[in-house]
C-alpha cells in the first residue's frame, strides 16, 4: 500500500502547517456523513471516467483496467465497513480517490484528468437520483396496492362523501379510497417524467469550462445509461433544478398522504366511528385509559411539513448562488436525503394503516340521510323536463318545507310534493334509496360500482406497468 497524504485532494498550494484549514471549517466543509451515501454511485462514474480516459488516449487500457478493479476494491470496503476515513477527508471522492492512490498508486493520480468534483458530483447525484425515484415508486406502489385492496375488497359500502367537510353526497367507501390513489399515481407520473427530464450527463463538463482533452461525453452517456449529455458546461455544474424537482415530487406525495391521514383521523373519531385503525398504528393516552390516538397519522401529517421544509431549504440554498458551482450546493444532498427519507417513513406507515384498518360499513351507512339525496330530486325533476335551475329551486322549497316541519325530505307526503311542483309523482321514492341513486353515477369517474371497477381496472394496469419498468 502506498503511503497514506495527510494532505488534502487539493492541497498542493495549502500544505503546509500554517495553512492547515480552520477546525470548524473543516467540520462545516466536510460532506462525508450526507454523501458517502452514493459511494457506489461515485465509483461508477469513476470506473466509467477511467474508460473514457483510455479511449482518448489519456491512459492506456491497462491503466483503466487497474483503475477499475481497485475502485472494485474501494467498493467492497464501504459494503463491509471497512473503509477508513483520515480527518482530511472532505467527501466522498476525496475518499474514493484518496484508496485509489492508497491501493495502486501512481495510476489512481491519472483518474481525475480533465475531471472536477463539480461535474463529478453533479454527476453522482443524478445517478442517486434514480435509486431515489425508484424507492420512492415503490414504497407509492405498495401504498396503492394496499388501497385498491381495500376499495375492491369494499365494492358497495356506502358513506356520505364530504365538501367543506359537511355531508355532501352519498358515494362509495372504494371511491372515496380511489380518489387519494389516483393521486398517489399522479405522484408516480411526476417522478417517472422528472427521470426522463433528469437523465442528461454533467460529466465532461470539467470545473465550468468543459473538457480540453477528448474526452467523449456522448459515449460516456451512454455507458452510464443517460439519454443523452448537458448542453452547456456551465449550466451543467451549477444546475439543481433535478433536486428541487425531486424534492417537490417529494413534497406533493407527502401532502397527498398528509390529506388523507387527515381524512382517516377524522372517519376513526368516535363521532365518525367509520373505521378503526389498528393497535399496531395506535399509541394510548399516559393519563387518560380509554385513548386510542391516531399518532401514527398524526406523524405522517407532520412529517409533510418537514418534507416541505426541505424544498424550501432547497431553493433558498440555490437563490443567492452566482453561475457555476458553489459550495452552497454541497447542501442539496441534505434536503433530498431528509425529503426522501422521512417519505419513505410517512409511505410505510401509510401502508400498514391501510392495510390493517377495519370499516365499520354499518356507521358509515347510518350517516347517511335523505337531505344528501337532494340533488338526485332534482335529478328526478330534470329527467321529468323541468330545467336544472328549477327544479334546484323547487327542491330548495321542499327541503325548506320539510325543515320547518321538522321532518326528513322522504317523509313529505306526495300530495304536498305537488303543490310545490306539479311533476312530482309516485316514483319520487325510488330516489329515497341510496345504493340505487349512487348506481345512477356510471359516468366514467363515478360513484357507480360499475365506474369504481373500470378505476380499480386502470390502476390494475398501472401497477402492472410500473412493474414492467
Ligand atoms: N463535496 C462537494 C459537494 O458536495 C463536492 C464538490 C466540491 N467542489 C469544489 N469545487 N470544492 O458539493
Amino acid at each position: 500500500m502506498a503511503q497514506q497524504s495527510p494532505q488534502q485532494l487539493w492541497g498542493g498550494r495549502f500544505g503546509d502547517a500554517e495553512g492547515r484549514t480552520n477546525e470548524c471549517l473543516a467540520k462545516l466543509n466536510c460532506s462525508l456523513p450526507l454523501d458517502s451515501r452514493f459511494y457506489a454511485e461515485d465509483i461508477d462514474g469513476s470506473i466509467a471516467y477511467a474508460e473514457a480516459l483510455a479511449r482518448a488516449e489519456l491512459i492506456t487500457v491497462k491503466e483503466a483496467t487497474d483503475i477499475g478493479v481497485a475502485l472494485e476494491v474501494v467498493r467492497r470496503e464501504w459494503q463491509d465497513g471497512t473503509i477508513k476515513f483520515l480527518p482530511t477527508d472532505e467527501d466522498v471522492h476525496t475518499v474514493n480517490e484518496r484508496r485509489l492512490i492508497e491501493l495502486i498508486g501512481d495510476v489512481g493520480k491519472r483518474l481525475h484528468t480533465g475531471r472536477s468534483r463539480n461535474d463529478q458530483v453533479v454527476t453522482d447525484m443524478k445517478l442517486w437520483l434514480r435509486r431515489g425515484i425508484r424507492e420512492t415508486i415503490a414504497g407509492l406502489r405498495a401504498v396503492i396496492v394496499a388501497a385498491v385492496e381495500q376499495a375492491s375488497n369494499n365494492l358497495g359500502a356506502l358513506m356520505p362523501g364530504y365538501t367543506h367537510l359537511q355531508r355532501a353526497q352519498p358515494v362509495q367507501f372504494s371511491h372515496w379510497m380511489l380518489s387519494h390513489t389516483f393521486a398517489l399515481q399522479a405522484d408516480c407520473q411526476r417522478l417517472l417524467e422528472l427521470k426522463e427530464r433528469a437523465n442528461l450527463l454533467p460529466l465532461g463538463s470539467g470545473a465550468l469550462a468543459g473538457n480540453p482533452l477528448g474526452v467523449d461525453r456522448q459515449w460516456l452517456a451512454k455507458r452510464l445509461g443517460f439519454a443523452g449529455v448537458t448542453p452547456n458546461s456551465m449550466y451543467a455544474v451549477g444546475d439543481r433544478d433535478f433536486v428541487v424537482d425531486f424534492i417537490y415530487c417529494c413534497s406533493l406525495a407527502s401532502l397527498h398522504l398528509s390529506r388523507l391521514a387527515e381524512d382517516l383521523i377524522i372517519y376513526a373519531t368516535k363521532e365518525f366511528d367509520f373505521i378503526k385503525i389498528a393497535d399496531a398504528f395506535s399509541t394510548g393516552s399516559s393519563l387518560m385509559p380509554q385513548k386510542r390516538n391516531p399518532d401514527s397519522l398524526e406523524l405522517v401529517r407532520g412529517i409533510s411539513g418537514s418534507i416541505c421544509s426541505s424544498l424550501s431549504g432547497i431553493m433558498m440554498t440555490i437563490k443567492g448562488t452566482p453561475s457555476t458551482y458553489n459550495k452552497d450546493l454541497q447542501f442539496d444532498k441534505q434536503f433530498a436525503f431528509d425529503a426522501f427519507d422521512r417519505l419513505q417513513d410517512a409511505l410505510t406507515v401509510v401502508e400498514g394503516v391501510i392495510k390493517t384498518m377495519e370499516l365499520n360499513r354499518e356507521s358509515m351507512e347510518m350517516a347517511l340521510s335523505p337531505d344528501m339525496l337532494a340533488t338526485d330530486w332534482a335529478y328526478y325533476l330534470v329527467r321529468k323536463g323541468v330545467p336544472f335551475r328549477q327544479a334546484h329551486h323547487y327542491i330548495g322549497e321542499v327541503v325548506a318545507y320539510a325543515e320547518n316541519l321538522g321532518r326528513e325530505l322522504n317523509e313529505i307526503s306526495l300530495e304536498d310534493l305537488q303543490k310545490i311542483c306539479k311533476h312530482f309523482d309516485v316514483d319520487i321514492v325510488e330516489v329515497v334509496d341510496y345504493a340505487a341513486n349512487v348506481e345512477k353515477y356510471d359516468v366514467p369517474g363515478g360513484t357507480a360500482t360499475q365506474a369504481i371497477k373500470e378505476q380499480l381496472k386502470t390502476l390494475q394496469a398501472y401497477l402492472q406497468e410500473l412493474n414492467n419498468l
